[in-house]
């Protein structure tokens, strides 16, 4: 009974301190939109240089880098571990360890898959789709469905 009490008591704790973690991470953002839904299990840094539009969904064990200026559009949907990257480094050796700041744009609507990893740099049209797994190395246009690695669109949306 007390166990049972005990747990009770632990379980609300820990949601009520979830939940003033998140209003604080979504405070830190450069700006955040409404009812943005981010997963206690994700991993943001550099949250100064991040930009989310309104119902943007960042699920569980998904990293972003932000320090180099990422955007998230309106109602886009980020599935489960997934990396978002924009910051980079010198092939120098004398400078590898400079971080180099190189903006991601990811636009309305999109979504993208689990585990899907966007390098320093990329844009990804409104609408668009990134498969699971995929790798994107380099710009993908609006309304389209790119997989693999490195990503490739495969085919245009019909939305
Ligand atoms: C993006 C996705 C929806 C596309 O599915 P689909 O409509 O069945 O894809 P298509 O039939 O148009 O596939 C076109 C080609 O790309 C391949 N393909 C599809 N998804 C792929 C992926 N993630 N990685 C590599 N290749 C993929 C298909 O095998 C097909 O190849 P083929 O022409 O040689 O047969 C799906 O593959 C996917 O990645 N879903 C993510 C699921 C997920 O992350 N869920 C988490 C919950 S939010």
């Amino acid at each position: 009974m007390l166990t049972r009490v005990i747990g009770k008591c632990m379980d609300k704790l820990l949601r009520w301190h979830q939940k003033y973690t998140n209003e604080n991470l979504k405070k830190a953002f450069a700006s955040c939109g409404q009812r943005v839904m981010i997963s206690p299990d994700a991993r943001i840094w550099g949250t100064h240089g991040i930009t989310l539009e309104d119902d943007v969904i960042i699920n569980a064990f998904t990293h972003i880098f932000g320090a180099g200026r990422v955007h998230i559009g309106a109602r886009t949907l980020i599935s489960t571990g997934c990396s978002i990257a924009s910051i980079t480094h010198s092939e120098q050796l004398a400078t590898r360890t400079w971080g180099i700041e190189s903006p991601v744009t990811i636009g309305s609507d999109c979504w993208l898959g689990t585990g899907a990893i966007i390098l320093p740099g990329v844009n990804i049209g409104d609408g668009s789709i990134i498969g699971a797994g995929a790798v994107v190395t380099k710009d993908i246009p609006p309304g389209c469905l790119a997989v693999g690695v490195p990503a490739r669109v495969v085919r245009k949306l019909e939305l």
